[in-house]
């Protein structure tokens, strides 16, 4: 059974009172058990999770252990933080920070040999072929063109380019949709068979729309 997961991206979005209004709200309602749901926040908000109650993660990270690399953030450090989750190759690492399918694969190598769960984001099939992928891992399908527009891929869409990405990693790895998810696409995205989760970005940074679609 492929648990239903639902990650925010808050990309560079939320310093820590904002982290910790949101982390309030969360622990006022009750939250689905049947469903993982994962934050994301920036690197400074991350500690402000610690005892919170919620599953937190990181939107990048760098494959070494440590040393002269300036700006950098380990998997250890994510892992004594109490992260779970990392992002990894999110499109906007690839266009604007040089991410490459071989960083890629050296930061999901890493990831494991912490015990960090990589979601790895991908935006066309090739970038799939390029990785072994195991049930440790998790697929997040991200069209470009979805990304931060408005435009959600149609239920249909997503479930056709998922069940491709199925065929490459088998049935227990989960894909899951990202791209302009809200409130009022997420059930029926989580509808089709092959979509296993949601990464939602601008519609997981307020709190009551982010609860809409955890309860899809
Ligand atoms: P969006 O971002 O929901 O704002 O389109 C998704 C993502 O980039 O992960």
């Amino acid at each position: 059974m492929r648990k239903p997961l639902i990650v925010a991206n808050w990309k560079m979005n939320h310093g820590i009172t904002q982290t910790a209004d949101f982390i309030r709200s969360t622990q006022a309602t009750q939250l689905p058990t049947e469903r993982e749901v994962v934050i994301c926040p920036p690197f400074t908000s991350l500690f402000v999770f610690k005892n919170g109650g919620l599953n937190y993660g990181a939107q990048d990270m760098h494959w070494e252990e440590k040393g002269a690399f300036t700006g950098e953030v380990s998997p250890a450090m994510l892992k004594e933080l109490g992260c779970s989750y990392v992002i990894i190759g999110h499109s906007e690492r690839r266009q604007y920070f040089a991410e490459t399918t071989e960083t890629v694969q050296k930061k999901v190598a890493a990831a494991l040999a912490h015990q960090l769960t990589p979601i790895i984001c991908v935006s066309e099939l090739d970038q799939v072929q390029g990785l072994e992928i195991t049930p440790t891992m998790v697929v997040a399908y991200e069209p470009l063109w979805a990304i931060g527009t408005g435009k959600t891929a149609t239920p249909e869409q997503a479930q056709a380019m998922h069940a491709d990405i199925r065929k490459l990693v088998g049935e227990d790895v989960r894909i899951i949709y990202g791209g302009s998810v809200n409130d009022q696409t997420a059930t029926a995205l989580m509808a089709q068979p092959d979509v296993d989760g949601l990464l939602v970005g601008g519609a997981s940074l307020d709190i009551k729309t982010f609860l809409g679609i955890i309860n899809y």
